[in-house]
């Protein structure tokens, strides 16, 4: 496996395999590796030949309050749990490597309307920041495919449109969300969790779960779902930032018709902001 830091490094392996007809799949991630990561990296390797798997804490996703410098950083285990299910390369470049104007003078890519609500309305600027670097990391690395994880279900919409709307020559692949045996979606912020808010959090997707049953079951009162969800989590000790049930392919408001929602929900526990998704197929 190589690790690559600097962008001669990493274009230098990408022309050799190239030259060769690999296909290449870009896992993008910020380390802090867990199931739900190696997940992606599985499901890249059933696209490509080779596997690239970029860490990169990127400070434009994360606003002044947010958790930039405490974001768990653990270099030396993530390149361990690479070894296997091999990534052929890891892509771990400096902030000068990916925005070489610097912070301030960086081109943004920003992605209008789907990003407005949910997670956009909660962290401005955070979609810009994503989609920013994910350009970036497209451009430097020019994937066939790259992989997502469905956890972060507004991300890889917003993720898609940008690269319809860009007409990027590469795959989008949305990967399941990998759980803990309670429920809980892995997530690098879960760390944040002390052991009573542990013991709380599955139920974030057990509350999801359940309004998916509703909905299978043919209830259609939207907003009252809503609320008697979003009631539980908050009697449960969460502060709830949103909870919303949504067309699965935009997000916009469905109607009684519609048959793929998501179920979309993200809370504060603690120190920890918990997110989570459920897409129901009716
Ligand atoms: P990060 O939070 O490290 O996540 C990297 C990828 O792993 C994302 O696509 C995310 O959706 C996926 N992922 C996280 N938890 C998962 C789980 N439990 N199951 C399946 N997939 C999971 O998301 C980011 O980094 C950044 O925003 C990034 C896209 C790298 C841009 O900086």
């Amino acid at each position: 496996m190589i690790i690559a830091k600097t962008r001669e490094e990493l274009l230098e392996q990408l022309a050799d395999w190239r030259q060769h007809g690999d296909r290449i799949a870009l896992v993008p991630t910020m380390g802090n590796l867990h199931s739900g990561h190696m997940s992606l990296v599985k499901l890249a390797r059933e696209h490509a030949e080779r596997v690239v798997v970029s860490i990169f804490v990127n400070p434009t996703q994360f606003s002044e309050d947010e958790d930039f410098e405490e974001y768990p950083r653990t270099f030396e285990r993530d390149t361990r749990r690479l070894k296997k299910p091999a990534a052929d390369l890891i892509f771990a470049p400096e902030v000068e490597t990916i925005y070489p104007f610097g912070l301030t003078n960086a081109t943004t890519v920003s992605v209008p309307r789907i990003t407005e609500n949910f997670c956009g309305a909660s962290r401005p600027g955070h979609f810009d920041g994503v989609t920013s670097v994910v350009v970036r990391l497209f451009a430097l690395v020019q994937p066939d495919v790259a992989v997502f994880g469905q956890k972060d279900y507004q991300q890889q919409l917003v993720i898609r449109h940008m690269s319809q709307d860009l007409n990027l020559p590469i795959s989008i692949i949305t990967a399941q969300t990998v759980r803990e045996a309670d429920g809980l979606a892995m997530s690098s912020r879960n760390l944040y969790l002390n052991d009573e808010e542990r013991k709380i959090a599955p139920a974030l997707y057990k509350v999801l779960s359940e309004i998916g049953t509703k909905l299978q079951d043919g209830r259609r009162d939207f907003e009252a779902l809503e609320a008697e969800s979003a009631a539980k989590l908050t009697a449960a000790g969460f502060v709830v930032d949103y909870f919303a049930i949504r067309r699965a392919m935009n997000l916009e408001m469905p109607d009684r018709d519609c048959d793929e929602l998501v179920v979309l929900a993200a809370a504060q526990l603690g120190h920890a902001r918990l997110i989570d998704n459920v897409v129901i197929t009716i």
